[in-house]
């Protein structure tokens, strides 16, 4: 799994690189799947129920599963990139959401407030623990600033399948849910709203945007449970909590 999560990284740095005002969605699903395929992985999404595509691509109020085309992003954008790979059986899966070229104050603020609520998940990481405590401490962050958790959809267990139990909501009460063991690998990602909305899904079958038109931001990381903590497989260094600072990315 640490395998998978290298490529399924690099593939998503590699778009990263890539995005700016005036180039599609299709055309980042072309790096990303170059790159997983040269690395010898496979896309995971790709096939998945029908998905057509190697990255999921949700621009500004679409918050999931959005279809890559030849939509081009535009100065103060925002966008998901969601990516999975499958490596030698197994799976990695990782989200993160950008600005494109300049954006407000206040949308900055909802991206780096969805990405700290990741890691304040990620922090509950540890045997013993409950995915309630993971949930919580998800919540707090993003109800502390101000803004709406999505709740239609979950993070979730991974591993020979990129979607495995248990689910992990990114609300919930402390001390409640499933015990987090060793060797457990979660897929931790919290999204995010700027108001209370409902989510929708659009006629092509996937692409989920809030129903009042609200920006919305995603960010994920696959992550093991360890002897005494978390590995965030996913992020740049990975780092055992043990050993302090948990962040890798
Ligand atoms: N990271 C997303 C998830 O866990 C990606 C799934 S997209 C799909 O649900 F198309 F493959 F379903
Ligand atoms: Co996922």
């Amino acid at each position: 799994m640490r395998e998978a999560a290298v490529i399924n990284r690099h593939a998503l740095e590699a778009v990263e690189m890539a995005i700016e005002p005036g180039i599609t969605t299709l055309e980042l699903n072309r790096i990303a799947e170059n790159a997983i395929l040269h690395a010898g992985g496979r896309p995971a999404f790709k096939g998945y129920r029908g998905f057509p595509a190697t990255l999921c691509t949700s621009v500004n109020e679409n918050v999931v599963h959005g279809i890559p085309d030849d939509r081009a992003l535009r100065d103060g954008d925002i966008v998901s990139i969601d990516v999975g790979t499958f490596y030698e059986g197994f799976a990695a899966d990782m989200a993160k959401t950008y600005a494109v070229g300049t954006i407000p104050e206040d949308v900055q603020r909802l991206l780096d407030v969805t990405e700290r609520s990741l890691y304040a998940g990620i922090e509950q990481m540890r045997p013993g623990n409950r995915i309630g405590d993971v949930s919580a401490a998800i919540q707090d962050v993003i109800e502390e600033a101000g803004f709406w958790v999505i709740r239609e959809f979950v993070g979730h267990g991974i591993g020979r399948e990129f979607h495995e139990a248990p689910d992990v909501p990114n609300y919930g009460r402390r001390g409640t849910r499933e015990v987090l063991r060793p060797g457990l690998v979660l897929a931790i990602e919290p999204m995010v709203a700027m108001t209370q909305t409902p989510v929708i899904v659009l006629d092509d079958g996937w692409t989920a945007p809030t129903e009042n038109g609200s920006l919305s931001a995603h960010f994920e990381h696959t992550v093991a449970i360890t002897d005494d903590g978390a590995e965030v497989l996913t992020a740049k260094e990975t780092m055992n909590t043990s050993e302090g600072e948990k962040r890798g990315a």
